[in-house]
């Protein structure tokens, strides 16, 4: 089968790539290369490469020629970007959604559509979302997403477009762009860097290893129902100061780095999705958080040749406008 994989040069893209050409499929990628999309994550991977952004109908239309499935991991993912400013979401992950919908509509072809937890904004103790909960989505990436979800619902319903839909939790592990919390930490940790924890570090989130997420996402490629809506959570869930507190540990940083900030705005206290429906499926994460944070740790250690030049350019610009304040 070929397969059109958009944002294929990301994080979670680029480790879907591998999968699929692993699994000897035959993969067209779609990629804008904006900051968090590299090549170097694709290098040595057998694939097809077309540099053009999914809200453009010629690019997806060259880039998807002779694709049966198109898998959209294109997308703009920061929060706290989208809280800087919301445009590029809403163009990316609501038009952009939009386009590449038309495309399907127009040819066929299978759609997956990788979405977020983020979506059902943040649920009390002891709650978990459930796929056909309300979405209340709390920041402009939430909403963004959100808009891009009910896009495809409404071609299923609308055009038979056979789509699916993924909601992921918080995904961790190698070939993460250095603004995440996970690999910003390691990082930040690694370099004798100040960890900036928001408000009070309890907030809580679900951590699902890259590899697992991808085998979810694959799984409804492959056997997901039209119109269906899948979560992906591992259930390792935690709160932000103590993944902190393990990568200091993991990194033997100096604990004194770990600094309390100024908390994000519209900060989601929790998420946590219930994810029977993609068990009866027959998917489980394989990895616990434990081994997978201390393999991502040594990745991080191993690979300053990768990561070292993100964190020049337009990082610092960026970084400066997110931090700066916060640290003074
Ligand atoms: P993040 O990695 O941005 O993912 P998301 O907002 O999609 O959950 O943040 C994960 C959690 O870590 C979230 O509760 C915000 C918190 N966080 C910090 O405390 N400090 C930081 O510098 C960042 C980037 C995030």
């Amino acid at each position: 089968m070929r397969v059109l994989v958009t944002g294929g040069c990301g994080f979670i893209g680029s480790h879907f790539v591998k999968r699929l050409v692993a699994a000897g499929e035959d993969v067209a990628v779609l990629d804008k290369l904006t900051y968090s999309g590299n090549r170097a994550n694709l290098e040595g991977v057998e694939h097809a490469f077309f540099h053009g952004d999914i809200a453009d109908r010629a690019a997806v239309s060259q880039a998807g020629e002779g694709c049966e499935a198109v898998v959209n991991f294109a997308a703009e993912t920061h929060v706290d970007r989208s809280i800087l400013e919301a445009g590029e979401f809403i163009r990316t992950d609501v038009v952009g959604t939009h386009v590449l919908l038309e495309w399907a509509r127009a040819t066929g072809a299978r759609f997956v559509q990788v979405s977020t937890d983020e979506v059902y904004g943040d649920v009390a103790p002891g709650v978990s979302s459930r796929e056909e909960d309300p979405l209340r989505p709390s920041s402009p990436y939430a909403a963004s997403k959100a808009g891009g979800d009910l896009h495809v619902l409404a071609y299923v319903r609308t055009y038979g477009v056979e789509a699916a839909i993924t909601r992921g939790s918080n995904t961790y592990g190698p070939f993460q762009y250095p603004e995440k919390v996970v690999p910003l930490f390691i990082t930040n940790a690694l370099d004798g860097d100040s960890l900036p924890v928001y408000g009070d570090g309890l907030q809580t989130r679900d951590w699902l290893h890259v590899e697992d997420h991808c085998a979810a996402v694959e799984l409804v490629l492959r056997e997901g129902a039209p119109g269906e809506i899948y979560n992906v959570g591992a259930g390792h869930e935690l709160a932000n100061i103590d993944v902190t507190r393990r990568i200091v540990e993991l990194t033997g940083a100096d604990p004194s780095l770990v600094r309390h900030v100024a908390d994000r705005p519209g900060h989601d206290r929790r998420y946590s999705l219930d994810c029977a429906k993609i068990g009866a499926l027959g998917w489980r994460p394989e990895r616990t958080f434990e081994d997978g944070l201390a393999d991502t740790v040594a990745w991080y250690r191993d690979r300053r040749d990768w990561w070292e030049p993100l964190k020049a350019g337009e990082y610092r610009e960026y970084y400066r406008r997110q931090y700066a304040q916060r640290l003074r």
